[in-house]
């Protein structure tokens, strides 16, 4: 949510920061800019309402300096504007900022500094911190010194990076609640908010904890902390490929991840499976069998679709370990007092690592003596360094706002702690072969659905002009319903309701008419005579139905059918929502949807 890039160095500025804030607009997408220190003094901005190349378009060829930031915006106060767009500087227009985050108590400072004589351009919260650093930027104040007790007026969260016309020679940065990584180059540095924005000119970086601040530096940086005690901070080296930041050939990011599953699940599973005594290796737990005899009941925290994950994860542990576990949304637990018992595991989903309802979800269990594991992406996210242990997903970079292959990876990370746990319990050595077998097969079924990807595309354009679509599933099936039509609504902005089949009769069945099609889960299972039912009584009101089954239904019960390789029971879900990735993919193409980057949503939500 907003995406953040700073360059400081020997060379021109500009282009980084327009390159980096391209790579970062999936995290925010209404409107960008830039602010530069010039060659002759001052600072030098552009901003605009719209994308990253409205801004390159409106960023004269003139517009140079060796010192720059930029940012690209998710609006939180104030609607998407040139004047609202970021960075915003104070009256003198000494200082600039860029800013990721929410300052909560910025009425106030703004009244404050207003009765000051600080003039207010812009309705953002962010302006407050221009206007309140050039406060404590007096004659002979080091930058970091007026940053530094600026944010000690500030509630809220942020990752800033600050400007000041007066010392080019740095930026100066600081993280709470919203990342901040900076990339160190040879006698240049580079600040963003991922490594996406960095890997073409950087491995080396440090990724700033909450309440840090750093000045940087062309020749190196500084870390330290809010009460100004030095931080010393050892670079690591980020493994990602750097082709996993283009699209390589594909129309748009979503297909590529779509089709990187069969590798991304290899690697998720990647040295994990025990073939002799069948079960996982989940070292990263930090969790002896002992320890994990005596949990009782497992509660799953995630957001979103990384909640459904989250949901056959429960699933998945109730059924192979019984033990009982449960998904709640993490924006939903952090705010309702939950009750934390200690004989529980708390799991945190996150891709991004960088959901705040999930990072504050976590922070609650934690406060209150509970031990939390996390099944995250991004290595050394927040979410990452605040669990206890966990399992890291290697899904690689998802850049595209819609969650496909790293949900796909956390079921599989659940799939193997789920097996883990079992053969710990009760699970016997029969049940671990066979879950071991299936989810070895798995990168080759996932590429048998793929390749069903024209056949989908016809159905999507089928049905994308309908006025909205059921998705129904039973039991396992309920899940991939809920996620199927989350990808729906939120790529191709149909309206679409999860039901779980049995319970379409004590209610929305008095939505089917032909105009409102069902997607159909009819896993061939202990379920499949039920869900056979419950397409009758579809088909008997005049619904138009679409199957995704490991068998093709009657045509009486099924106007198409997608056809999904055969799991075992336990992980069906897991294939059975591929083709509802790419129904989604190809509705929002056929109705000509900006597939990357929805309306109104943006990767990482990191504001409440
Ligand atoms: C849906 C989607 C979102 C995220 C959610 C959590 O396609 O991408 O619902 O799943 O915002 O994000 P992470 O997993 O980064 O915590």
């Amino acid at each position: 949510m907003c995406g953040i890039v700073a360059y400081i160095g020997p060379k021109d500025a500009t282009p980084f920061l327009l390159e980096g804030l391209a790579r970062l607009e999936y995290r925010g997408y209404d409107s960008a800019g830039v602010a530069v220190t010039g060659r002759t003094g001052g600072i030098k901005v552009r901003k605009v309402k719209g994308r990253v190349a409205d801004l390159a378009a409106a960023v004269p060829a003139r517009f140079k300096g060796a010192t720059g930031i930029g940012h690209t915006r998710w609006a939180t106060h104030g609607v998407p504007s040139d004047a609202n767009a970021h960075p915003h500087l104070d009256n003198a227009e000494r200082i600039a900022v860029v800013h990721n985050g929410i300052i909560e108590n910025a009425d106030e400072l703004r009244a404050k500094l207003a009765a000051d004589g600080a003039v207010f351009r812009s309705e953002t919260d962010t302006e407050v911190l221009g206007h309140l650093i050039a406060a404590h930027a007096a004659e002979g104040v080091e930058l970091e010194e007026a940053v530094r007790a600026a944010l000690g007026k500030v509630v809220g969260t942020y990752g800033i990076a600050v400007l000041d016309a007066e010392q080019p020679d740095r930026i100066v940065v600081a993280r709470n609640g919203s990342p901040i990584v900076l990339g160190i180059g040879e006698k240049e540095m580079f600040v963003a908010s991922d490594v996406s924005a960095l890997v073409r000119y950087t491995r080396q970086v440090v990724h700033l904890e909450d309440g840090e601040l750093a000045t940087v530096r062309a020749d190196g940086f500084r870390t330290f902390t809010e009460d100004a005690r030095t931080t010393h901070r050892q670079p690591s080296t980020v493994d990602w490929e750097i082709d996993s930041y283009d699209t390589g050939g594909y129309e748009h990011f979503l297909l590529k991840e779509i089709h990187e599953q069969p590798g991304s699940v290899e690697r998720t599973l990647g040295g994990r499976l025990d073939e002799r005594f069948a079960t996982a290796h989940l070292g990263g737990l930090n969790l002896d069998a002992r320890e994990l005899r005596e949990i009782r009941r497992v509660k799953i925290l995630g957001c979103g679709s990384a909640y459904y994950a989250g949901e056959m994860g429960a699933q998945l542990i109730e059924e192979l370990a019984r033990i009982p576990a449960h998904s709640e949304p993490a924006s939903e637990f952090r705010y309702r007092n939950p009750v934390i018992e200690a004989d529980t595991l708390y799991i945190a989903v996150s891709q991004s690592g960088e959901t705040y309802d999930t990072l504050a979800a976590v922070q609650e269990v934690k406060r209150k003596g509970g031990r939390v594991l996390g099944v995250v992406n991004t290595v050394g996210s927040a979410i990452a360094r605040e669990c206890d242990g966990g399992i890291y997903l290697h899904a690689g970079p998802e850049i595209s706002v819609a969650s496909t292959k790293a949900f796909t990876s956390t079921v599989v990370a659940f799939a193997l702690i789920a097996l883990h746990f079992g053969r710990i319990h009760d699970l016997s050595p029969a049940d671990g072969r066979r879950i071991v077998s299936a989810l070895k097969a798995l990168p080759d079924q996932i590429r048998e659905v793929l390749a069903q990807s024209d056949a989908i595309a016809e159905l999507a354009a089928e049905y994308a002009g309908s006025e909205g679509m059921m998705f129904i599933g039973r039991v396992r099936g309920y899940p991939v319903a809920r996620e199927g039509a989350q990808k729906l609504k939120e790529i191709s902005y149909v309206h679409a309701e999860a039901y779980p089949a049995s319970e379409l009769k004590h209610g929305p069945l008095a939505l089917i008419s032909p105009e409102l099609p069902t997607v159909a889960l009819v896993p061939d299972d202990e379920l499949l005579d039920k869900n056979l039912t419950t397409l009758g009584e579809i088909k008997a009101r005049s619904g138009r139905v679409l199957a995704v089954a490991h068998r093709r239904p009657e045509t009486k019960l099924a106007d198409h059918c997608i056809l999904v390789p055969k799991s075992e029971p336990e992980l069906d879900p897991l294939l059975l929502n591929i083709p509802l990735q790419l129904l989604a993919y190809h509705a929002a193409v056929a109705l000509g949807r900006d597939v990357d980057k929805p309306r109104n949503l943006a990767k990482s939500v990191t504001v409440e």
